[in-house]
């Protein structure tokens, strides 16, 4: 356990390919941003443990890094769910019902956007424009674009995943 300004964080050990690439990256500029992509690669989202470790071995203050992941919107603090499902908030999309997208996906799923399901399998989110604005309104899930969506459709796009 590590204690930090009242707070106690587990304390955890890099993997080998992480210590690598900060070993890489620890005297250039920028390195930052680049390491926390990295360590958002490896576990999908930054915990805090590793956040901890990061700043420690990199020798700046906690604060710079939750600084970083605070500003840019691609950070998160939270793990994500199995399946992340991304709904496209973009000018055309909003046009066409992202928000009665959004808002039937929470009823079906029981959480609220930004949120991940209590059994960890869905999480929603919101994104800017995904760049298939013709097949609006948009959701992405892994891999797969899911466009001209309806409300009546997501049960099904849910049900691919379950
Ligand atoms: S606004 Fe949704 S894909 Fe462009």
């Amino acid at each position: 356990m590590v204690a930090g300004k009242g707070i106690v964080t587990r304390k955890v050990a890099l993997s080998d390919n992480l210590k690598a690439f900060i070993e890489k990256w620890q005297e250039r500029p920028g390195n930052l941003i680049m390491i926390l992509h990295r360590v958002q690669q490896e576990y999908r989202y930054v915990p805090r443990e590793v956040a901890f470790e990061v700043a420690r071995v990199l020798d700046i203050p906690l604060a710079k890094i939750y600084g970083i992941i605070t500003f840019y919107h691609f950070f998160k603090l939270e793990k994500p769910g199995e399946i992340n499902l991304h709904v496209c908030t973009g000018t055309a999309c909003y046009m066409k019902g992202a928000n009665e997208l959004i808002s039937k996906l929470e009823n079906l799923l029981d959480v609220r956007a930004g949120g991940t399901t209590a059994d960890g399998k869905f999480s929603i989110e919101t994104v800017r424009c995904v760049g298939c604005c013709g097949l609006a309104p948009v959701l992405m899930a892994e891999d797969e674009v899911y466009g001209k969506l309806t409300t009546e459709k997501l049960q099904g796009v849910i049900s691919h995943y379950t």
